[in-house]
């Protein structure tokens, strides 16, 4: 008879076990499925965010040519700079001083016109035809805005120009190193 209170109370002792076993095992499940599922919310919500931030430049590399376009701004009417003159303007935006030159020779050329040396504003040089920062006595090269003397080691940006209708238009920048 005792042994089977025994027996009885062992199984009643193993079935609690198993039922704890069990129920231990459903949770680690579904803490699994918790931690797998927080992983790939995780997981797809970054890769979300990655496209969304590399959006712009795909967009920029796409309509680069047209947002040239739209970064068309008008300086002056042709007539109204004689050859051998200048006028100066800022391009791209309000910060960025530039310069303007019509040639002796009847080019346009136009820079931005902060120094590359400190800063200081570039101007036409009308007898020698260069551009000359005064600051530190350095020189541009008119045609290619390339450094000739004095301090400055780097060109100037260029501003590419075109004329539509007696106007003469900025419709873009660019760097050229080396
Ligand atoms: S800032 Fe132009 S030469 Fe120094």
């Amino acid at each position: 008879m005792k042994d089977n209170n025994r027996k009885s109370k062992r199984n009643q002792t193993g079935s609690n076990d198993e039922l704890v076993n069990l129920v231990n095992n459903v949770n680690r499940k579904e803490d699994l499925d918790l931690n797998r599922r927080a992983f790939l919310k995780a997981t797809a919500g970054a890769s979300v965010a990655l496209g969304l931030a590399t959006i712009p430049f795909s967009v920029h590399a796409m309509i680069g040519d047209f947002e040239d376009k739209e970064n068309r701004v008008g300086i002056v009417k042709l007539s109204e700079l004689p050859k051998g003159s200048s006028i100066t303007f800022n391009y791209p935006t309000d910060h960025d001083p530039a310069l303007l030159v019509h040639t002796k020779s009847g080019e346009l050329k136009a820079y931005n016109s902060a120094c590359t040396h400190l800063m200081c504003p570039v101007f036409y040089e009308k007898e020698e035809e260069v551009l000359l920062c005064p600051c530190h006595k350095g020189y541009f090269e008119l045609n290619n805005g390339q450094p000739l003397a004095g301090p400055p080691q780097r060109e100037l940006p260029l501003i590419e120009t075109e004329v539509t209708n007696g106007i003469v238009y900025a419709v873009d920048r660019r760097y050229r190193h080396g």
